[in-house]
This record gives structure tokens, sequence and C-alpha cells, in this order.
């Protein structure tokens, strides 16, 4: 049986509502995959609304995620995004991305708390982990490993590390899928998902490109 594999888009701040629309108008169609292959595209919160419309609509094999959500419920949070207003609309959300770690100052604390909520609310929470050690919250079953240094760089990981580091992250937590995210491109995706213990790619850059982001999906189905 092959494996199930994830490749989930990571738009960042990115993209306009039309510039969204166009980008799964284009790609929708033209998904031609097995099904083992998921495809998650996370863009920002106001894209979302949009976005769904357009995928119920013409029936797209694509599953909308969130970028990030709130650690608190609804209420008196301003400027935050609760898990529960976001449920109609994403099955999935990315937690704890380094670039909100950075920037943002996310706690390992703040990661549990949006983790929570999001399973709480039926979304399956996609925690970042930057390197074999990090912790991951309870009740995770999907986290990606995202080395820092490999994020927009050009520079990825090298796939026989980025499997050493998912055995490592599995053998510490059963039954756990563990994706490769930094710098994944069509032309190095294949290496990555042909690791045993890899089950998908977390792309930023190069899912922005339609072109680019089909040809993934398209190289993923040779596997
Ligand atoms: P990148 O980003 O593919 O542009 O390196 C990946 C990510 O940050 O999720």
């Amino acid at each position: 049986m092959q494996k199930e594999l994830w490749i989930v888009a990571n738009w960042k701040s990115n993209k306009t509502i039309i510039e969204a629309l166009e980008w799964v108008s284009i790609v929708g169609p033209n998904l031609q995959i097995r099904e083992n292959i998921k495809i998650v595209v996370c863009p920002t919160f106001n894209c979302l609304t949009e976005l769904n419309k357009e995928i119920q609509t013409h029936n797209y094999p694509v599953a909308l995620g969130s970028q990030d959500l709130s650690p608190f419920g609804i209420g008196a949070f301003t400027g935050e995004e609760a898990a529960e207003l976001l449920k109609d609309l994403i099955g999935f959300s990315i937690i704890g991305h380094s670039e909100r770690r950075t920037n943002f100052s996310e706690t390992d604390d703040m990661v549990t708390k949006k983790v929570q909520q999001a399973k709480e609310h039926e979304i399956i929470p996609l925690v970042c982990v930057q390197g074999p050690d990090v912790p991951v919250p309870e009740g995770c079953n999907i986290v990606a490993y995202e080395p820092v240094w490999a994020i927009g760089t050009g520079t990825p990981d090298t796939p026989e590390n980025a499997q050493k580091v998912a055995a490592e992250v599995k053998s510490r937590i059963p039954n756990i899928n563990v994706l490769y995210g930094g710098s994944v491109t069509s032309e190095n995706c294949v290496s990555f998902i042909k690791q045993p213990d890899i089950s998908g790619l977390l792309i930023g850059k190069a899912s922005l490109d339609m072109e680019e982001f089909l040809k993934i999906v398209e190289n993923c189905g040779t596997v």
C-alpha cells in the first residue's frame, strides 16, 4: 500500500483575494491525484471565505488550512482568530511556525494552547518543529520538521538528515506523521518523500507559483 502523503502550501503573508482565487481556479482543475495524496492550502485569513466557496463550488481536491490560530477561545481577544470561528472554513492549521516563534515571540506554551484549541474544534494541528527535540504537544499526529536555516534560503536540508530527524521524532512519538519543509521545489521534492519516515512536504515560496506547485504534486505522484 502506498503511504499517505500530505502536500501543504504555506502562502505566508502573500496573495490578494483575486490572486488566491486565480491560483485555486488554475491549480484545482489540474490536480490529478491519487487517493493517498492530500493537498492542503494555507492562505491568509482574509482569503479563507472566498477560497472555501470556490473549492466547494467546483469540488476541487484541496483542503483549506490556516497558518495560525488563537491560543484563546472566542471573546475579548482583539486581533485573534479563534478556532471556534475558523472551524467552518478550515480542517487544518499550521501551528508554531518558526517565523511566528521568532517574530511574534510564540512560546512552546502558546503552541500547546493553540493545539488544544484546534483539537477542541476538530481542526488538525500541523505543528512545526525546528529540530528533533522541540516539544510536540499531546494529541498531535502530524508535525513538520523545518530547520530554520533551510526556510526561504534555497538551501534545503539533505533528504538523509531530514529522514534521520523524522525517525528520531517518530521514535519519541509513536504514530506521528512527519513532513519536511524548507526550500522544497519541484526538483528536490521526490528525494524527500522517498524517505521512509517522511510523509509529505510543507512548502512556502514554491507553492505560490501555480505551475511550480502543480509540478511538485505531479512529481510526488510518481513515487
Ligand atoms: P520555504 O518555506 O519553502 O519558502 O522555504 C517553508 C515554510 O516556511 O513553511
